[in-house]
């Protein structure tokens, strides 16, 4: 496994360690929306400065923030290893979203940990708390409003994945992820319990139907286009653009909801259970305030002329209310955003089982001025040179972790760009401001995470359930 995963050329799977950074391409096969589309409110540096790049449906929650309507948060993290500063833009968004007033929901992937890394459950538990949490308390993420879980526990999440099962099949497995027949079943297991992680904040337990945005790396992008995939076939409504003006709404019999949607064992339909449902859609479409509808029980469709593309996803969530009063599931597909990788220290690719690529968020920091002094640099091999030509920022690591992690100032970030292009900043001195504010960073950190420690255990307050 790994080494084709669904794409043709772009070669992202979420479990090995090949990356491209070619980001345009990536939008293009994967599909994702590009950011220029979305109006973001109150933008983090993240946002700003476009390592942020691409989304899915990101404007449903933009909407419900500008509606003030609720909205959820999920994301997952692998306990094994340690946590390093890449892990925390995810961390950056979650936070983000939660001040736009998202509930936030995490989920301990302890079962992805134990199939596909082999790290017990109990193993996974406590690295999970020692390492992650407690960092992600200290970064700011408030309890009160986040609720951490375990993959291993919840069987909310559990059942949601083996059900949602019946929806995908080992042909899509293969194309998407790149198993093959000789692929371990807890491999195969695995992404659908992430299914079930996605999409249980918004079952009526957890909190009911609202948009979910799952903030990730793009590494994880197969994962969403699996769930929204089994999402969109669970759903019993469809809505399509019509040929003519408006949008028109079919429904999708299947074996679960065949007898709810009027149609009999021997193929024939139940002209009035049909005309039934038919009226609570209409019923439905009339909340929201259309009043032209064309209902055409007999053909299975419903027409709503005066409808736009913009409208659907409204559309969408009043379909699925209904559906979940009919019984069904109404599982709305998640929203996701996507950020850049930042690169490793190496000039490689970041990663916890290579120490000298990254910075752990407990190095000392004497480790750490020294991890940045020996990055890979975007200067030129001598002083002359570099005062001639000028150096290149956009493959200078302490360049890059200002960018990414430790410099808030967008102006003076913008000077030290040009600077370091005219050549007026050389790499070394480059490190050395970079080290100063790692330095400040790390420090604080530190600091804060002795004092949130103790909060840990309040960020589990549904832990059984
Ligand atoms: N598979 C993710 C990883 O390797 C962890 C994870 C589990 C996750 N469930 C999730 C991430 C849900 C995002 C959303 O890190």
């Amino acid at each position: 496994m790994g080494d084709n995963v669904g794409a043709k050329d772009v070669n992202i799977d979420p479990w090995s360690s090949n990356q491209s950074t070619d980001y345009n391409r990536i939008i293009e096969q994967f599909g994702l929306s590009d950011m220029s589309n979305i109006t973001v409110p109150n933008p983090s540096h993240l946002h700003r400065r476009g390592i942020i790049f691409a989304h899915r449906d990101l404007d449903l929650v933009i909407n419900a923030y500008n509606n003030q309507e609720n909205f959820g948060v999920l994301t997952g993290l692998m306990p094994s290893g340690k946590m390093h500063l890449g892990h925390s833009m995810v961390i950056e968004q979650v936070k983000w979203f939660q001040k736009m007033g998202g509930d936030v929901t995490i989920a301990v992937a302890d079962l992805e940990s134990q199939a596909t890394r082999g790290i017990s459950l109990a193993k996974g538990r406590d690295i999970a708390l020692t390492e992650y949490i407690a960092n992600y308390a200290a970064l700011g993420l408030d309890p009160e409003k986040t609720n951490v879980y375990f993959q291993s526990t919840r069987s909310a999440v559990q059942k949601l994945g083996f059900q949602l099962g019946k929806r995908t099949n080992l042909n899509e497995f293969e194309s998407i992820y790149g198993f093959k027949g000789d692929t371990n079943l807890a491999h195969v297991q695995a992404p659908m319990v992430q299914v079930g992680d996605i999409l249980h904040p918004q079952t009526e337990e957890f909190g009911g139907l609202r948009p979910i945005v799952v903030p990730v790396g793009v590494d994880q992008d197969p994962h969403l286009r699996l769930t929204r995939g089994v999402a969109a076939k669970s759903n019993w409504f469809n809505i399509k653009e019509n040929t003519g003006p408006g949008l028109l709404i079919g429904l999708s019999v299947q074996d679960e909801n065949a007898s709810i949607l009027g149609k009999q064992p021997n193929g024939r339909l139940d002209r009035n259970k049909v005309t039934e449902v038919f009226n609570g859609i209409v019923a439905k479409l009339r909340e929201l305030g259309y009043s032209d509808l064309n209902s055409n029980p007999k053909q299975g469709t419903i027409t709503i002329p005066a409808a736009t593309r913009s409208d659907k996803s409204r559309i969408r969530i009043k379909l699925l209310q209904y559906e979940r009063e009919l019984g069904g599931m109404g599982l709305l597909s998640p929203s996701s955003t996507y950020h850049h990788f930042a690169v490793g220290l190496t000039g490689d690719k970041m990663s916890s089982s290579k120490p000298k690529t990254t910075i752990f968020l407990d190095d000392d920091l004497e480790t750490l001025t020294k991890k940045i002094r020996k990055a890979y640099s975007g200067g030129q091999s001598t002083i002359e040179e570099h005062r001639r030509i000028g150096g290149n920022p956009d493959i200078d690591v302490a360049y890059q972790y200002m960018m990414y992690f430790f410099e808030n100032d967008d102006h003076y970030l913008a000077e030290l760009n040009s600077n370091y292009r005219n050549g007026r900043i050389l790499a070394g001195e480059m490190k050395q401001l970079c080290i100063e504010k790692a330095t400040d960073w790390m420090s604080n950190h530190n600091e804060i995470r002795h004092q949130t420690e103790h909060l840990v255990d309040s960020f589990l307050a549904f832990d059984s359930k």
